[in-house]
């Protein structure tokens, strides 16, 4: 039986699907069976993250609205990691009930299912986080991002997510420029977001390359063992957070 997270922000462009698709590879690397979920509607880009979009034709509304079945939807980036793509819009008739049973196809068959969410505290991130045993909120380490992670953890806890079920992850973590002063440390980040922390990806500019060129980090590079690191904490090992 499948544990199903949502990754979700409170500011956009923060790095939500670049980590989704890092950590769904490390967890598939993992030896887990991993489907990640496009849920951001509209703005879908985990398909030319994971080098797949050629290959789209359908997208998990189409398995809603039984337009195809879930085999023709779902594309395989390598045995152990699938994705299902986001539809180019959405149906403001689309409830959680419906999202569910799409989820219920998979549960059996995966380890973890990730779902990329759209930034904000709209209907869709909530109904994904509904739906999720953990949340995951991404964010940068910045005022405006630490401000608008907690506006989005409160948005989850009136909405009934447990405080316990969310995680923060810090994203684009650089040390020399928070020594600095720069941007702001751990610390901060926590007593800002009021959210615990899962874990710190560093600013890399191969994730950036990640998105053109398709390269994967290389391995042992802090970068690929931060994922790692995340992959192992998402699956109950005690690990340690280090910088
Ligand atoms: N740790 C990192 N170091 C350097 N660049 C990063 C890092 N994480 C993400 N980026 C870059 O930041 C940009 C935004 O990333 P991404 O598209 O994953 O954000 P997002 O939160 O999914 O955005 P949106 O809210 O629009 O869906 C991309 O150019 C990506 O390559
Ligand atoms: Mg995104």
């Amino acid at each position: 039986m499948s544990k199903v997270f949502t990754v979700v922000s409170g500011k956009g462009g923060v790095g939500k699907s670049t980590f989704c698709a890092n950590i769904a590879i490390s967890l598939a690397e993992q030896k887990k069976k991993v489907l990640l979920i496009d849920g951001d509607a509209a703005l879908r880009s985990l398909d030319l993250l994971l080098s797949v979009d050629s290959m789209v034709v359908y997208d998990w509304l189409d398995i809603i609205e039984k337009r195809c079945d879930y085999s023709k939807a779902r594309l395989f980036y390598n045995d152990n990691l699938q994705l299902l793509p986001a539809p180019l819009c959405c149906p403001e008739s689309l409830t959680k009930e419906m999202f569910s049973d799409m989820l219920d196809i998979f549960r059996e068959e995966y380890d973890c299912i990730i779902i990329d969410a759209p930034a904000g505290t709209g209907k869709l991130p909530m109904l994904y986080a509904a739906l999720s045993e953990n949340v995951i909120v991404v964010a940068t380490p910045d005022e405006v991002s630490a401000r608008s992670a907690c506006v989005v953890g409160n948005a989850l806890i009136k909405s009934g997510i447990k405080e316990d079920n969310m995680r923060l992850v810090i994203n684009r973590f650089d040390e020399k420029a928070v020594k600095k002063g720069k941007l702001l440390n751990i610390d901060d980040m926590i007593d800002k977001t009021y959210i615990r922390l899962l874990g710190i990806i560093p600013e890399d500019r191969n994730l950036m390359y990640f998105s053109v060129s398709q390269k994967l980090l290389p391995d042992y590079s802090d970068t690929k063992n931060a994922f790692l690191n995340i992959a192992k904490r998402i699956l109950g090992k005690e690990v340690q957070i280090l910088l």
